[in-house]
């Protein structure tokens, strides 16, 4: 099927294939799509991201051009143009209404865009989805890019999937010897008493959606009588929540870059250190001295070893790709209890995960040169092994 408003299929517009030009010597740029925005409830946080890497991308090698995505679902077409407005407020930045939709497809010579009111579709080499959380970092968008037979950077749709769910991510992860928080797992429509919740994970404990992120839905719940309302609250983003136990001790995140070679680097690991109960929503976004982040976590030798190791090891379990950012929990008892892992983490240039690699020698645009070189390794030698 053909979207309205859209005439042609094989012109590319790049002067670089005009059959009027000259044969050029110079190798044509990657054209990578970059999709921002999103349905999730990181919306914002993706438009922040997607400006840095569209900031940073290094032009010489690639041609960048963004779809933004409305918190409906609508795909938009930016170009190279400014895509997003308030940019300097973060609860307000939003996409510049009035772009062209545009849907992505695949034509004889591999994925395109079609434009709407554009009279010829537009040829992309990789896509770097720049979301978060559903049908961003989820492994929708990855499963689509695999059915248009186009490389995209990070994880593909399945690790994408099974890191999304923080359940599957503790199976999973137990099975390979991990230390997790021990948790137990409602669906919608079941229920514990309070005294067996109390008895099995002790007070206090965390309420969480099995499927958000940016602590979004997240309680920290200190007697009893608060437990209901905690569930209401995480019921209201998922059909299945998790109750944890508290896990007492520091916040210890690293950084883990699969570079194009296909080995992995994981920088040196950092630190949160949230000035109140948890590091909640507003202390990530909204409040300013919501928590200290630390580049550069004080950590011996032996420790900062032991976590990139555990680190690289979670990578390869949950079958991740090109980049994901593990945290941990140092435990007051000298512990590693593996908390989550971010397939597609925050990525302003000031965002923790790039932050990290610039600290251990890489900077923001090799860090996305590498990203996207990675993508099409891993494509190239995948199609060679479907062969
Ligand atoms: N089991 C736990 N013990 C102690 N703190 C926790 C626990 N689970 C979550 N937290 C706190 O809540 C924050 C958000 O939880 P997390 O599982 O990382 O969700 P998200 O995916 O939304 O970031 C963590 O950074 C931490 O401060
Ligand atoms: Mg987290």
């Amino acid at each position: 099927m053909k979207p309205g408003g859209f005439a042609g299929w094989g012109n590319r517009p790049d002067a670089s294939s005009s059959t009027h030009q000259p044969p050029s010597m110079e190798k044509p740029r990657i054209r990578v799509l970059l999709l921002c925005g999103g349905q999730s409830t990181e919306h914002e946080i993706s438009l922040e991201s997607c400006r840095s890497v569209a900031a940073a991308v290094d032009r010489e090698r690639f041609q960048p051009f963004v779809v933004g995505i409305t918190r409906e679902g609508v795909w938009q077409y930016y170009g190279d143009e400014d895509f997003a407005d308030e940019v300097d407020d973060p609860t307000k930045i939003h996409l510049r209404p009035d772009a062209p939709l545009c849907y992505p497809g695949r034509s004889a010579q591999g994925a395109v865009l079609y434009v709407e009111g554009m009279d010829a579709a537009i040829p992309f080499d990789v896509a770097f989805p720049v979301l978060h959380g559903i049908h961003g970092e989820d492994g929708t968008v990855q499963g689509l890019f695999d059915m248009f037979g186009v490389p995209y950077v990070g994880c593909d749709y399945a690790s994408s999937a099974n890191c999304m769910d923080k359940d599957i991510t503790k199976i999973l992860l137990n099975s390979a010897g991990f230390r997790t928080a021990y948790a137990l797992v409602l669906r919608r429509g079941e229920s514990l008493t309070e005294d067996y919740v109390e008895e099995r994970l002790g007070m206090p404990l965390f309420v969480k959606p099995a499927r958000t992120g940016s602590s979004v839905g997240i309680s920290k719940v200190k007697t009893a009588a608060d437990l209901s309302a905690a569930l209401k609250e995480a019921f209201r983003y998922d059909d299945k929540v998790l109750l944890e136990e508290c896990i007492a001790g520091r916040e210890i995140e690293c950084g883990v870059l699969e570079m194009p070679d296909q080995t992995l680097f994981v920088a040196h690991p950092g630190e949160v250190v949230p000035h109140d109960e948890f590091y909640s929503y507003a202390a990530k976004y909204l409040n300013e001295d919501g928590a200290t982040v630390k580049v550069e976590a004080d950590l011996d030798e032996e420790e900062s070893e032991e976590v990139k190791r555990l680190a690289a090891k979670a990578f390869h379990v949950l079958g991740c790709k090109g980049m994901a950012r593990i945290d941990f929990f140092l435990s007051a008892q000298g512990d590693w209890v593996l908390n989550e892992v971010n397939t597609i983490p925050g990525f302003t240039s000031i965002s923790l995960y790039p932050q990290m690699m610039k600290n251990s020698g890489i900077p923001y645009a090799e860090l996305i040169t590498n990203l996207i070189e990675n993508a099409l390794t891993r494509h190239q030698n995948a199609s060679v092994l479907l062969k």
